[in-house]
């Protein structure tokens, strides 16, 4: 067997696409996204410029908040606070990581759950949950839009995800069991990865450790796709998969870059525009 390979970039281009003749279409003022950077991590910068670029291309204003990697919480808590209350504002991004001295959970916690374009939010984790999302973590949407790319027959099937963040791991794990998956979740301390990974008709790996998945693990036929994001020292991007292995166990494969990165992106674009939809349907049922 010989994988497909999955061109994340061209399904998210389409998305784009869509979503700029939304925002075009609409006679409203543009969607805003505030994006806050505390600290000068390169990956985060990088990120950050993707998400800028993107917004662009579609029509999405952007504001940037750059802070000192000394900032205190009472200052970052304050711009949050501060955004939440701008009516221009219609998406407030945290780009994270955040610096050690900064509670990421309160932080979090603190931005309007109508402008969580992240979809990080208890109550918008809560609503995910319950199959009630609006907004919705963008990498596990992006994945379930590439799922859906692909035709994935989702019913019957045996998800295996590695990683249980709350960023990824967790609400990709919620969003498939919503789809109709058996679910398994794999973390630091599970025994025997590769009894795992082997009985997964859809595996997602999402830790972060290059050549942490071998191909030879992969069961035959497998939608394989890797959410890892490493940068080597050279400034290579890798993946969480051994990709010249995998090609020969799985049907479909995702690679890195060019896979799920390009759909995380998107995904928040597609929030955005949701945001500022809320936010009016909200200020039309309590006028001020
Ligand atoms: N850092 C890495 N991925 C993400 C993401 O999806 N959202 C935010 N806010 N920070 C990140």
């Amino acid at each position: 067997m010989v994988a497909k390979i999955i061109d994340g970039k061209a399904i998210a281009a389409k998305l784009r696409a869509k979503i700029a003749l939304t925002i075009n279409r609409n006679s409203g003022p543009p969607p805003k996204l505030a994006v806050i950077l505390v600290g000068n991590d390169p990956a985060s910068k990088l990120y950050v410029s993707n998400k800028h670029i993107a917004c662009q291309e579609v029509g999405i204003m952007t504001e940037d908040y750059c802070l000192a990697s000394s900032s205190s919480e009472q200052k970052v808590y304050a711009l949050i606070n501060q955004l939440n209350h701008a009516a221009d504002i219609h998406g407030i991004l945290l780009q994270l990581p955040l610096p050690p001295q900064l509670n990421c959970a309160k932080l979090l916690e603190a931005i309007n759950p109508l402008k969580d374009v992240d979809g990080f939010h208890s109550s918008n984790l809560g609503k995910l949950a319950l199959n009630q999302a609006q907004l919705f973590p963008c990498t596990p949407r992006g994945v379930m839009l590439i799922l859906a790319h692909i035709k994935q027959i989702f019913t019957g099937k045996h998800a295996v995800i590695i990683g249980a963040s709350n960023i990824v791991g967790k609400p990709m794990a919620l969003e498939l069991l919503t789809a109709g998956c058996t679910v398994t979740i794999c973390h630091k301390f599970t025994q025997d990865l590769a009894k795992h990974v082997a009985r997964a008709d859809i595996l997602i790996s999402a830790v972060g450790k290059p050549g942490l998945i071998k191909g030879r693990w992969i069961k035959p036929g497998a939608t394989v796709i890797d959410v890892g994001i490493t940068m080597s020292p050279t400034g290579k991007m890798l993946g969480d998969v051994e990709f010249n292995s995998a090609i020969a166990h799985a049907q479909w494969l995702t690679p890195v870059p060019g896979g799920v990165g390009p759909m995380t992106v998107a995904v928040l674009l597609q929030n955005t525009v949701t945001a500022q939809l809320l936010q009016s349907q909200a200020s039309a049922r309590y006028p001020s």
